[in-house]
């Protein structure tokens, strides 16, 4: 027998095909089953699918939609957002979170980050304010997992009667510190069943939860060019339909998101215990503040849960970049989610935020750097991951 040295260990960012080794003999069935019923739109399968998700966020309805991209727009629209009207969101956060807002018509007022949460600064929210006069929603993201400060975002928005939608896309399953389970926290949530997420279909997919039966029945004749009964159209809104084949495959996969989660939750206690016994501290200290230049994302609140959709650690932004090249070369994956702040971007240039505005976003575009946290990931590979990494820290810092 031969042991596996450092150079054959592969680790990708995710493996999927690993993932679908475990659950083939559950899927291929339904799958074909579909294919038999060709029902592919709609039908009992997506129904089953939201039946389940509304259980498991705890929410009075679930409703499927072609991504989640799409359900932000949806959702935006089901609380009239619209033309001149001014949406309040993080500007560390993927694109859709702020395209969805100017696909409306309406404008998107980018906020700062908590620099330990990387989630929604409730400051600088309060902040924006001294200038937008105009706003009808904010919409904290949940990122990498992560519950945002809802305490503090709900108490902001009833103060000035403003709406709440929640970007779940991470963070199916999340909880607050008080055990909120995300997305019903405020008006609307909105998930993604992009394949990488916790969650992830064989293609794409998303769903918006609510408790407000108004909404819920807007959001439904929404995702259906606004028609109800058919060919009667109250409102114009679009195609996004949730396909049966993506509802069948998702059915099967939530019967193992508990069990994903929690696994995602080890592997990041173990890596927490990895590099806390190398030097590093977490990222409640400055990546420049001593010790190894390396940081750990900060637990969770007491009582909350966070699914680690992504476990990102800080390096000096001046080595980040060749950490990264450095892991690739040891074939290990990694993703820097994100390199530029939505405000830095150049499809956003025209709202005319100046550099520097943000310096917790700013700062975190060029430090973070994501390690593989997927499930199926072994005490091999999350080794051959750490120790490249301190190895590679202590060589470049
Ligand atoms: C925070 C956030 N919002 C929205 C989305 C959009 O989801 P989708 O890719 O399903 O459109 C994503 C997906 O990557 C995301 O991470």
């Amino acid at each position: 027998m031969t042991t596996a040295t450092a150079t054959d260990i592969n680790v990708p960012l995710l493996d999927l095909k690993a993932q679908y080794a475990t659950i083939r003999a559950e899927v291929e069935p339904v799958v074909r089953e579909v294919m038999e019923s060709q029902y592919f739109i709609g039908g009992p399968k997506v129904e089953e699918l939201e039946k389940l998700t509304a259980q498991y966020c705890r929410a009075k309805h679930a409703i499927g939609c072609a991504n989640g991209s799409d359900a932000i727009v949806l959702a935006l629209q089901a609380l009239d957002v619209g033309p001149g009207d001014e949406v309040i969101i993080p500007t560390f956060t993927f694109f859709s979170t702020a395209g969805s807002v100017h696909r409306l018509g309406a404008r998107p007022v980018f906020v700062d980050i908590d620099p330990v949460t990387y989630n929604i600064c409730p400051k600088s929210v309060e902040e924006a304010f001294g200038c937008c006069k105009k706003v009808k929603a904010i919409m904290p993201v949940h990122l990498f997992g992560q519950s945002a400060d809802m305490d503090a975002v709900m108490s902001i928005a009833k103060a000035r009667d403003l709406k709440v939608i929640e970007d779940c896309a991470q963070a199916i399953g999340t909880e607050d510190a008080h055990g909120r389970r995300v997305g019903t926290v405020g008006h609307i949530g909105t998930y993604s069943f992009f394949p990488s997420k916790n969650l992830g279909g064989f293609g794409d997919g998303g769903v918006m939860c609510t408790n407000d039966d108004a909404a819920s029945a807007r959001l439904k004749r929404l995702r259906n060019h606004g028609m109800e009964p058919k060919y009667f159209h109250h409102e114009i809104g679009m195609n996004s339909r949730l396909d049966a084949l993506q509802a069948a495959v998702l059915s099967i996969k939530l019967r193992h998101l508990d069990n994903w989660s929690a696994t995602r939750q080890r592997n990041a206690a173990w890596y927490d215990r990895f590099f806390a016994a190398a030097g590093a501290t977490d990222n409640r200290t400055a990546v420049d503040a001593g010790g190894l230049a390396l940081r750990t994302p900060a637990a969770a609140p007491k009582g909350a849960r966070h699914i680690y959709n992504q476990y990102c650690v800080r390096v000096p932004g001046a080595i980040r970049d060749k950490v990264r090249e450095e892991l690739t070369a040891r074939k290990i994956g990694t993703e820097i989610y994100y390199p530029l702040s939505l405000h830095q971007q150049k499809c956003f240039e025209f709202l005319g935020y100046r550099p520097g505005v943000f310096p917790h976003a700013e700062r975190a575009a060029k430090e973070v750097i994501a390690l593989p946290i997927y499930p199926e990931l072994s005490e091999v590979q999350l080794r051959h991951v750490a120790e490249t990494l301190v190895d590679t820290v202590r060589k470049l810092a």
